[in-house]
C-alpha cells in the first residue's frame, strides 16, 4: 500500500517535472531569438545618388513574373566604390548601388518615366551585414527618404533572390563599358 502510494506520488512528481521541463523547452526558442537576433543596422537613404554613375536601365512590363514588385522602368546608379566593384567583380565596404524604380507609361509610341515607386538600395558592409552576403538592403517608398519598405525583412524580401548571383558578389547587373 505504502509502496504504491509512494510510487504514485513519484509518478505525479515526475509528470509535473516533465511538464515543467517541456514548458521550459517550449519557452527556450523564444529567449535566444529575443536576445541574439540583432536587427541589421538601418541602411541610410542614398543622398545625392542622381549624381552618381548610371549603370543601366530596364523596363519590366505587365506579364513579367516580377511585375507586381518591380514593374516599371528602373535605373541603376553606382557610387565611386560600387563602380570600382563592378569593374573588379568584388565590392568593397562603402559601395552603394541604387535601384531607382519609376512607373513606366506608354504614350505616343514611347515609354516614359512616371512617378517614382521606390528607391532600392544595396550598401556593402561585410561585417554589419554579414547575415545577408555583406550587403544591407532597403527600399524607400516613392519620394520619401524615411518610409522604409524592407526594414528587418531583407533576408527574405531581397537577399534570398540575390543569392542567385553569389559568384558575382550578389550583384545581378554588370558594367557596360
Ligand atoms: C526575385 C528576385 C529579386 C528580388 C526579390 C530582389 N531583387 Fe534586386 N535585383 C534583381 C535583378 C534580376 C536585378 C538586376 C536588374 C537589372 O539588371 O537591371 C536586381 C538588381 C538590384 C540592384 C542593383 C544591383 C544588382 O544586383 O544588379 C539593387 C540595388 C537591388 N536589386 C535591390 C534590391 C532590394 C532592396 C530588394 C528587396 C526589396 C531586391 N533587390 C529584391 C532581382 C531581385
Amino acid at each position: 500500500m505504502t509502496r504504491t502510494k509512494v510510487s504514485t506520488t513519484m509518478t505525479s512528481t515526475k509528470k509535473a517535472l516533465m511538464t515543467l521541463s517541456l514548458a521550459a523547452l517550449a519557452a527556450l526558442p523564444m529567449l535566444p531569438t529575443q536576445v541574439t537576433a540583432a536587427d541589421p543596422p538601418p541602411v541610410a537613404y542614398p543622398e545625392g545618388y542622381r549624381n552618381w554613375t548610371h549603370v543601366k536601365s530596364m523596363v519590366i512590363q505587365p506579364g513579367h513574373a516580377l511585375f507586381d514588385a518591380f514593374g516599371g522602368i528602373h535605373h541603376l546608379y553606382a557610387n565611386k566604390k560600387a563602380l570600382a566593384g563592378y569593374r573588379a567583380g568584388k565590392f568593397a565596404d562603402g559601395a552603394v548601388i541604387v535601384f531607382d524604380l519609376l512607373d513606366a507609361k506608354s504614350a505616343d509610341n514611347t515609354v516614359q518615366e512616371g512617378a517614382r515607386k521606390v528607391v532600392g538600395v544595396m550598401v556593402k558592409d561585410a561585417r554589419r551585414y554579414a547575415a545577408t552576403g555583406g550587403w544591407g538592403f532597403e527600399g524607400f517608398k516613392g519620394d520619401s527618404k524615411t518610409e522604409r519598405a524592407v526594414g528587418n525583412n531583407a533576408a527574405a524580401a531581397c537577399y534570398q533572390c540575390h543569392t542567385a548571383k553569389k559568384d558575382a558578389d550578389f550583384v545581378f547587373s554588370a558594367w557596360r563599358p
